[in-house]
């Protein structure tokens, strides 16, 4: 088993969720409730219809804190920003199959640069279209709902691929999910084989980030296998 900054389950913040107009803030608090990952959903409004943050905003929190960065890149030509999420110490870079059908290269240079090496799959998108990249791939996230926008409801349907994919992959890749994940989610999925829980209404929602991961973690843990 894989742990590249905790032992899974992880419980992944999704930084799309949290008050903008206080980021410090925001990240004591994740710190203080020892959230291993940040997850940081960067969006181009092309690849999605919605605009978040970019290489920047991600760079200027990483002094920040010492917790994994895992970067997911909607967007639809992240071969072209690489080295700016690089330079800005995303610690795994994820991008996604639809806007890269042929990413060995790109997979190959994340970690020619020592980092984490990330496919995402949209709900829509099959496990063929990245079986044949597997080998190169760190990790794998599957998306729960179409991607672009917190808050959405989670699609259970995409679990049948999480089980497909915990079939092809060996013990050094993780499986994320993202999208939906909340206390009555988190089991299904860790049921399924996912091990990292990208959550953004069920940290960011809630009044205390403490009892909110411990909680999706212990939910998590229970159902794991
Ligand atoms: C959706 C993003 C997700 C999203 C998760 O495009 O990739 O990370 O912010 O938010 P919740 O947990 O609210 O669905
Ligand atoms: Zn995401």
């Amino acid at each position: 088993m894989t742990h590249w900054s905790a032992p899974p389950p992880i419980i992944a913040p999704s930084m799309l969720k949290c008050d903008y107009g206080d980021m410090l803030r925001e990240v004591e608090q994740l710190d203080a409730a020892q959230a291993a990952w940040f997850h940081w959903d960067v969006m181009d409004g092309h690849f999605v219809p919605n605009l978040s943050y970019g290489a920047m905003v991600i760079q200027a929190i990483r002094p920040r804190t010492k917790a994994f960065f895992d970067a997911h890149l909607m967007i639809s030509d992240p071969a072209k920003y690489l080295d700016g999420y690089l330079k800005a110490g995303c610690d795994a870079i994820t991008f996604h199959i639809e806007a890269v059908p042929e990413p060995t290269v790109l997979l190959q240079r994340i970690r020619a640069a020592g980092r984490k090496a990330g496919l995402a799959i949209n709900p829509k998108t099959p496990v063929s279209a990245i079986e044949p990249y597997l080998n190169d791939c760190d990790l794998v996230l599957t998306m729960s709902v179409e991607p672009g926008f917190g808050g959405q409801k989670f699609m259970p349907e995409v679990l049948d691929k999480v089980r497909r994919l915990k079939q092809l992959v060996g013990p050094q890749t993780l499986l994320s999910i993202d999208g939906g994940i909340a206390a009555d989610t988190i089991a299904q999925s860790a049921a399924a084989g996912c091990q990292v829980f990208v959550a953004g209404s069920a940290i960011f929602d809630e009044p205390n980030y403490t009892a909110a991961r411990q909680n999706l973690a212990r939910l998590a843990g229970a159902a794991s296998r």
